[in-house]
């Protein structure tokens, strides 16, 4: 493949005319380029999926399959191969046409040398700038997911577990979890992990789509499918094409909608609306609801056969309630973002306001705790967050039960295993950070390094009661 303009490019010739499909190869060679010449479209399309082509030059009138639809197959399938469709007998009409379908240029015969030059240099330096843009997206998206997913609880590394391993499938997934807990960011980090990395991630909420524009939001439209429709539109199933589509609120989907979809499903092609032709899709599907699809299924308001199609596998992302361990790292998550925002200098939380925000129910989930953060960040004043820069309500909550103790408590144990285990989780708590530990736990530095030390078996030999020689980073 090539890697700048003016290098040597690998082009793909198609023209059921072997003497004009020689002699544009053979002028693509005398360019310095390698050139592969077949008089079938099929078969260029097979050669396509084997072979890295830089770009695609095609006659139009082929008798096996047009130029168009050619072309067609070819934006859908590898969108970032340029094509250039020549015809004898232009028209305004088929060169509309040709651009629609994804024809980057368009020429007629004879064709003058200096504009074929002219645009196999265009074509293919877009060419390099698409796969320029799609290599840095892939840069960006690697470094990010292992960010994207804050939270190291029981529950969050299981949630990491699940999702990369069905990020190596194809499966279709249904993300389940209550408002605010992340399902979009899950949709996001599965594609993100996933071979379709490179490709889109096409999200739509279907709750938010009036339900007579669904179908063709989804499935696309043909020019003239109905009043306003001026144009066709490919619809969201084939602009996902290499990557991952999320249907977000798949639960409010329209019965007859839900039909159509399952039909889509398991063809894997749609039917664009007003059209006649199934056009074939490589998405892979995402569904996301905060409902009980099962009580949905019961209730006759969802499709049972449907639920099966998309619930291949299911990710339940667990509410923070269940990971109060989470939410300390996630505060100071959001505190680190909105403190670059905002451009102010808070560096933490205050302990007693830690401890409000651990003990408070977070009913709106990681959304919730995120508005809360930015809102104490904007109000506070100092250099830490304090209980008053709190929202009132996580002020003055009063917890139905005592803050939920150490997942292990329910266990029998020594009161000094209890202490062990709990001296633990404040220290993952604060992220390590030993000074602050120490303040949460109500102890001075020296006690707590002395806890430590006698936790990991060292004789706090270095410390004299009430010295000071003993060095700690924290
Ligand atoms: N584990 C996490 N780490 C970091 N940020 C998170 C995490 N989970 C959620 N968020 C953030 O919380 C907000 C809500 O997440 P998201 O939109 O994915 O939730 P949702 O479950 O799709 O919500 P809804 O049901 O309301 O659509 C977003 O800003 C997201 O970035
Ligand atoms: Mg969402």
């Amino acid at each position: 493949m090539t890697e700048a303009p003016g290098v040597a490019a690998n082009i793909l010739v198609v023209d059921d005319d072997p003497e004009l499909g020689e002699m544009v190869a053979a002028f693509v060679r005398r360019l310095g380029h390698d050139a592969m010449y077949t008089q079938q479209p099929g078969e260029a399309l097979s050669l396509l999926t084997t072979q890295p082509f830089d770009l695609v030059i095609t006659d139009l009138h082929m008798s096996l399959m047009d130029g168009i639809t050619l072309c067609g197959r070819i934006a859908g399938a590898q969108p970032d191969v340029p094509v250039i469709v020549l015809t004898g007998h232009g028209s305004l009409e088929t060169a509309v046409a040709a651009m629609r379908a994804g024809a980057y240029d368009y020429l007629t015969k004879p064709v003058n040398t200096e504009v074929l030059t002219m645009s196999i240099a265009r074509a293919l330096e877009r060419g390099h700038l698409r796969r320029e843009v799609l290599r840095l997206r892939d840069e960006v998206g690697r470094v990010k997911p292992s960010r994207a997913l804050v939270g190291s609880s029981r529950a969050m590394r299981e949630l990491h577990d699940l999702t990369s391993r069905v990020a190596a499938t194809d499966a279709t997934v249904l993300i389940n979890g209550e408002s605010g807990t992340g399902k979009e960011l899950v949709a996001r980090a599965i594609h993100a992990m996933s071979a379709r990395s490179h490709g889109p991630f096409v999200a739509i909420n279907c709750a938010a789509v009036p339900h007579h524009l669904l179908e063709s939001e989804l499935f696309g439209h043909v020019k003239g499918a109905f009043t306003d429709a001026r144009s066709g539109r490919p619809g969201l199933f084939i602009e996902a094409n290499g990557g991952t589509l999320l249907l977000d609120e798949i639960g409010e989907m329209p019965m007859e909608m839900q039909a159509k979809l399952l039909r889509a499903l398991q063809e894997r092609t749609v039917r664009p609306v007003g059209g006649d032709r199934e056009v074939p899709f490589d998405a892979r599907v995402i569904a996301a609801t905060h409902q009980d699809l099962d009580g949905l299924v019961e209730a006759r308001r969802f499709r049972e056969d449907l639920f099966y199609r998309i619930a291949v596998v299911i990710v339940q992302v667990p509410t923070l309630r269940e990971r109060s361990d989470d939410v300390l790292v996630l505060a100071q998550h959001f505190l680190t973002r909105f403190v670059d925002r905002f451009g102010k200098r808070v560096v933490g939380f205050h302990p007693a306001a830690m401890a409000r925000m651990v003990g408070y129910g977070w009913p709106g989930n990681v959304r919730e705790l995120e508005n809360c953060v930015e809102r104490a960040v904007a109000l506070c004043r100092g250099d830490t967050v304090t209980v008053e820069d709190l929202p009132e309500r996580i002020r003055t909550f009063q917890p139905e039960r005592p803050m939920a103790a150490p997942e292990e408590a329910t266990e029998m144990m020594t009161l000094s295993e209890l202490e062990r285990r709990y001296l633990q989780r404040v220290l993952s708590l604060v992220g390590g950070n030993k000074s602050r530990a120490a303040r949460v736990l109500g102890l001075d530095r020296r006690t707590l390094y002395r806890m430590l030390d006698r936790e990991r078996g060292v004789e706090p030999g270095g410390v004299e009661p009430g010295g000071e020689r003993h060095e700690h980073n924290s």
